[in-house]
C-alpha cells in the first residue's frame, strides 16, 4: 500500500489505541513486522497541547517512519492547527479520528459523532489537507448506527477532499465494541473509492487476516486488540499472507527477550512512577493464558519499583526457558493463539469472531 510518497510494507497497520500504542509499543510492533503504527489520538484542543499526556503522545524520538500522528476534534481550524503542530513535532502522516465512540470524544461531537454531519466532515478534511504538506488519512466507523451506515458517502467525501488512505472499522458508533465486526460495508467502501482502504476490526490471527482481505478487497489491514501481549502477530500475519504457512510462535528465549525489552522501554519512556503502572497491563496481556502466568502478573502488580518488576520477570523467564527445554510440546500448546483478553469496557468477541471466520472459510 502507498500513502503519498510512503510505501507501507507489509500492509499491516498498528491501530491507534489510547493508553496502549505509546512509542514503546509502536516501536516494538514495527520491529515485529508491522508496516505502519498510528500513535494514540491527541486532542485538537489547543488548551490541552502542553499537558504531560499530550507531550508523551507526541514524542516520536527515534521512531521508525513514517511517523503517523492521530488528531481528534470537531473544529476545522483547531484540527488544521493541530495537524501543523504535529508535523512540526515530527509527524510524516496525519490521521484524523472519526472512529472513536468514547463519550469523552463524542460529547464534544468529535470522533465517530462527526459521521452524522457530512458537511462538517468535508470542512474538516479540506481544512486539514490544506494545512499540511504531508499525507492526511482518515479513520472512520461504518456509520453512526445500523440505520445510518454512511461509510460509502464519507469515503467519497474523503477522496474528494484529498485524503490519501481511509481506515474503516467494521462497526457503527452505536455498536461500541459489541458484537462482531462486519466487513460487507468495508467491501462497499473499497469498491466505491480509489484511495487505499484499510480494513479494521476483530482481526486476531493469520487466517482471519486473510479472510478479511478476501472479503473486503482492502489494500491493508489494521490490527488493534489482537496484538495485546502478542506484538509478533504482525510477522505471523505477514508470513502467512505471503506463504500460506504459519510461523511458529516465539520460543521461550525470544519471548523472554521481547517482554523484557518492552518492560525496559516502558520504564525508560514513562519514568519510574508511571512506568511501573503502565508495565502492569502489558505484562498481564503477555502472560494471559500462559500456565503459571497469574503468578507473574500478581508479582508485577504488587511490585512498586521498576527493578522489582524486572527481577520478577527475569526469574519467571528463567523458569519458562527451563520448562520449554524439558517439555517443548507444553510451550507449543500454551503459546497457541489465544482469545484476546478483555480491555476495560472493550469486550471481547473472540468466540463469535472465530465462528464467523470459520464460516467465511467454508
Ligand atoms: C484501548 C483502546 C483504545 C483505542 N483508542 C483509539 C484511538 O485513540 N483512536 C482511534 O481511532 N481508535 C481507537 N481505538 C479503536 C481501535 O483503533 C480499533 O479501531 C478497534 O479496537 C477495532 O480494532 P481491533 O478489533 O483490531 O481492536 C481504541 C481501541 C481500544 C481497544
Amino acid at each position: 500500500m502507498r500513502i503519498g510518497p510512503y510505501d507501507i510494507s507489509p500492509s499491516l497497520v498498528v491501530a491507534p489505541m489510547a493508553g496502549v500504542t505509546d512509542r514503546p509499543f509502536r516501536s516494538l510492533c514495527r520491529r515485529m513486522g508491522a508496516g505502519l503504527a498510528v500513535a494514540e489520538m491527541v486532542s485538537a484542543d489547543p488548551r490541552l497541547r502542553d499537558t504531560a499526556k499530550s507531550r508523551q503522545r507526541t514524542d516520536h524520538a527515534g521512531e521508525a517512519g513514517p511517523v503517523t500522528a492521530q488528531i481528534a476534534g470537531a473544529d476545522p481550524q483547531w484540527l488544521a492547527d493541530a495537524a501543523r503542530h504535529n508535523v512540526a513535532l515530527g509527524a510524516h502522516v496525519i490521521d484524523i479520528n472519526m472512529g472513536c465512540p468514547a463519550k469523552k470524544v463524542c460529547n464534544v461531537a468529535a470522533g465517530s459523532a462527526l459521521l452524522r454531519d457530512e458537511p462538517l466532515v468535508a470542512r474538516i478534511l479540506e481544512a486539514v489537507v490544506a494545512a499540511v504538506p504531508v499525507p492526511v488519512t482518515l479513520k472512520i466507523r461504518t456509520g453512526w448506527d445500523h440505520s445510518s451506515r454512511n461509510a460509502v458517502q464519507v469515503a467519497r467525501i474523503a477522496e474528494r477532499c484529498g485524503i490519501q488512505a481511509l481506515t474503516v472499522h467494521g462497526r457503527t458508533r452505536a455498536d461500541a465494541f459489541e458484537g462482531a465486526a462486519e466487513y460487507d460495508t468495508i467491501a462497499e467502501v473499497k469498491a466505491a473509492v480509489r484511495i487505499p482502504v484499510i480494513a479494521n476490526g476483530d482481526i486476531v490471527d493469520p487466517e482471519g487476516a486473510r479472510a478479511v482481505l478476501r472479503a473486503t478487497g482492502a489494500d491493508a489491514l489494521m490490527i488493534g486488540r489482537g496484538a495485546f501481549g502478542r506484538p509478533w502477530l504482525f510477522r505471523e500475519i505477514a508470513h502467512f499472507l505471503e506463504t500460506g504457512e504459519r510461523l511458529p510462535p516465539p520460543d521461550a528465549r525470544e519471548w523472554s527477550a521481547i517482554v523484557t525489552g518492552h518492560l525496559d522501554d516502558i520504564h525508560a519512556f514513562y519514568g519510574e512512577h508511571s512506568g511501573v503502572r503502565f508495565a502492569r497491563k502489558h505484562v498481564g496481556w503477555y502472560v494471559h493464558g500462559l500456565p503459571g502466568g497469574e503468578v507473574l502478573r500478581e508479582q508485577v502488580n504488587q511490585a512498586s519499583t521498576s527493578a522489582a518488576q524486572r527481577a520478577a520477570l527475569q526469574a519467571w523467564c528463567v523458569l519458562l526457558v527451563a520448562r520449554e527445554q524439558s517439555d517443548p510440546a507444553a510451550w507449543a500448546r500454551s503459546a497457541a493463539p489465544l482469545p484476546r483478553p478483555a480491555y476495560n469496557n472493550h469486550r471481547t468477541s473472540a468466540g463469535r469472531e472465530r465462528a464467523r471466520v470459520e464460516e467465511m472459510h467454508r
